[in-house]
């Protein structure tokens, strides 16, 4: 796969329309790149460049910076084993050392069936089930060398192909609410509506309060506005 597919294009464009610039849609179409390929391809990364109408060097040089971006091909399944503080107490480093003896790579390598790259990282969120193990950032945990074992058949067998999506996907970059910069629910574009009564209300406060700014004693300025039932 090279560039983004023609589906995946059409989601990148819906995303820059989120935006105010194209630019600031770069991290989401980096994830959706990933989500395609697994790794962010040159020909991806140049496709984004050409959609955010930035240069594949500024587009590189974000993905580059970034842990969870990857600029080198990973396997199906990235198995990311937390040897943070939690971890490292309830054997986070004893579950990474068997990891790497078990799947016959070091951290940071790739199986020779490419199915499963291994990683250490530093804290996923899942410290109460520590040790903690993310898969394509889906979490497992706590987890002994048994479990670990259990999960990496599992994985190799499609078992868990429900619930554990392929490549190293951060998430799902969908958004089901939001409204395209710059434009209203019905079309028209934004401020050129007339303010309904809450938003009048609000600006009038806000207004007042820059007019008439809080006391010293932290009271609220004598313009503000009052709701009605009297609170602030
Ligand atoms: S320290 Fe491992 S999940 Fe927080």
């Amino acid at each position: 796969m090279a560039r983004l597919s023609a589906a995946n294009e059409q989601r990148a464009r819906a995303l820059v329309a989120l935006y105010p610039r194209p630019r600031s849609a770069l991290m989401p179409v980096l994830h959706l790149a990933q989500e395609q390929d697994g790794w962010l391809t040159p020909e991806a990364m140049e496709h984004a460049a050409e959609l955010l109408d930035l240069t594949p060097a500024e587009v590189y040089g974000t993905a580059s910076f970034y842990d969870m971006f990857f600029t080198e091909p990973v396997g199906r399944h990235l198995v990311s084993v937390c040897t943070n503080i939690a971890c490292l107490l309830a054997g986070g480093a004893e579950l990474l050392e068997h990891a790497e003896s078990a799947l016959g790579v070091k951290a940071g390598g790739t199986t020779a069936d490419g199915q499963l790259t291994l990683e250490e990282v530093e804290c996923i969120a899942l410290c109460d089930r520590a040790p903690a193990v993310a898969v394509n950032w889906r979490y497992f945990g706590p987890l002994t060398p048994g479990g670990f074992d259990t999960l990496c058949e599992d994985l190799r067998a499609g078992r868990l192909a429900d619930t554990v999506p392929p490549h190293g996907t951060l998430c799902r970059v969908r958004r089901a609410v939001g409204l395209p910069a710059g434009v209203a629910p019905e079309g028209r574009p934004v401020g050129d509506e007339a303010p309904g009564p809450a938003l009048a209300e609000r600006r009038a406060a806000k207004a007042a309060d820059l007019q008439h700014p809080a006391g010293a004693d932290g009271a609220p300025g004598s313009g503000r506005a009052q709701a009605p039932g009297g609170e602030p």
